[in-house]
């Protein structure tokens, strides 16, 4: 079957999902929407699908059967809700939702309408994070000690002024929400559940309200614990993302611009140069390659009635760490987990 897909905002992140689309037999653009008209009639010259202004009317289309939402991400949530009220599978961009309340809700609306929710969490898909993830399986790392993680990203001023829902709490949050939940989602996925939190963050350089730095000590039911460190301040680019995961019998380093180039592979009996000379290439943006990937998943996983690699409750759980962080921030005081429902970006900030 060709699923008939309709896009949610054609900004930024558009092109990567519009690119997977339209490169899968089982994929079809339908239709795609925006508030912005110059974007709608971009869209429609070069790919000739349907556009609308308003996503509601777009959801009456009987013609689509998979939603992506690629809005700011303060309306993802009201949007994935209606879409899978009118009967489609939604894919929502990261973050999923910017409260655990929303992401309940969102959770439950796929429940009831019997519908998928998968979120982009695309990096999972990363061949250096496959890998890694294999030998964890596998049981390589032993007793895992600790990990880090380290976001260090360059935004200026010009990107937070290009569209007027950045950096603000209603709609984006700041480093952790938007660039460093990635990153979070793949430590948590790793070493994960989490315990308690413990963050500073501030707003050292950037005219936002959210943070553009943060520090945080993560503990883990298990015992092992681990920092992130993260910043859209790095001067003058993006220098790297990193992934360190540490364990009685296993290290393994992974780097490059966005968490994607193995540095260091170190298990008995492996030798580790050979590792590191198969490498890939580095992506041309921080985005990556996984769209393609984590795209034809969720539509596998439509076609074939399973799990996505992300659904709803997996993308709920980097949220819930974040809110935690700034939570820790905000009372400066060690969060355990889980959070009630109460906790929101931004409270009390
Ligand atoms: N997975 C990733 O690596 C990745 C990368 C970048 C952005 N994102 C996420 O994607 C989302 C969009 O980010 P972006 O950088 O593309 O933003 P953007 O501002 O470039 O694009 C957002 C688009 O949504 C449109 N829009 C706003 N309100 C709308 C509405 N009510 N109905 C229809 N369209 C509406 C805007 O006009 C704009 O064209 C965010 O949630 C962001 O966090 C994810």
């Amino acid at each position: 079957m060709q699923y008939g897909f309709g896009l949610i905002g054609c900004g930024r992140i558009a092109n990567n999902h519009i690119k997977a689309i339209t490169s899968m037999d089982s994929a079809r653009l339908a239709a795609v929407c925006d508030i912005d008209d110059a974007r709608l009639a971009a869209a429609k010259e070069q790919y000739g699908c349907q556009t609308y202004s308003d996503y509601c009317e777009m959801l009456k289309n009987p013609g689509i059967q998979i939603v992506n939402i690629c809005a700011p991400s303060g309306l993802h949530a009201r949007m994935a809700i209606d879409a899978m009220n009118a009967g489609k599978h939604v894919l929502v961009e990261k973050p999923m939702a910017m409260s655990l309340k929303e992401a309940a809700a969102m959770i439950a609306a796929a429940e009831k309408n019997g519908v998928k929710l998968g979120v982009v969490h695309q990096n999972r898909f990363n061949k250096a994070i496959v890998k890694l993830r294999r030998a964890l399986e596998e049981g390589r790392f032993g007793k895992l000690t600790h990990g880090a993680l380290t976001v260090r990203w360059h935004r200026d001023k010009n990107y937070y002024d290009q569209a007027p829902w950045r950096g603000t709490w209603a709609q984006d949050g700041g480093c952790l929400m938007n660039q460093s939940i990635h990153n979070i989602d793949l430590l948590q996925w790793m070493m994960g559940p989490v315990e308690s939190v413990f963050a500073y963050t501030a707003t050292n350089a950037r005219e936002i309200e959210g943070e553009d730095a943060a520090v945080a000590v993560l503990k883990f039911k298990n015992g092992a614990f681990a920092t992130i460190e993260a910043s859209t301040t790095v001067y003058p680019c993006n220098l790297e993302e990193t992934l360190h995961l540490f364990g009685t019998t296993g290290t393994v380093g992974v780097g490059g611009v966005a968490v994607n180039k193995i540095e260091a592979w170190r298990f008995e009996g492996v030798d580790e140069a050979v590792v590191l000379t198969d490498q890939d290439k580095e992506p041309p943006n921080v985005y990556g390659f996984g769209h393609y990937d984590i795209i034809r998943d969720f539509t596998d996983a439509v076609a074939s009635d399973r799990r996505p690699a992300v659904p709803g409750e997996e993308g709920r759980k980097a949220v819930e760490i974040i809110l935690a962080i700034y939570h820790s921030v905000t009372y400066r005081e060690e969060v355990k987990l889980p959070l009630t429902e109460k906790f929101t970006i931004g409270v009390g900030i």
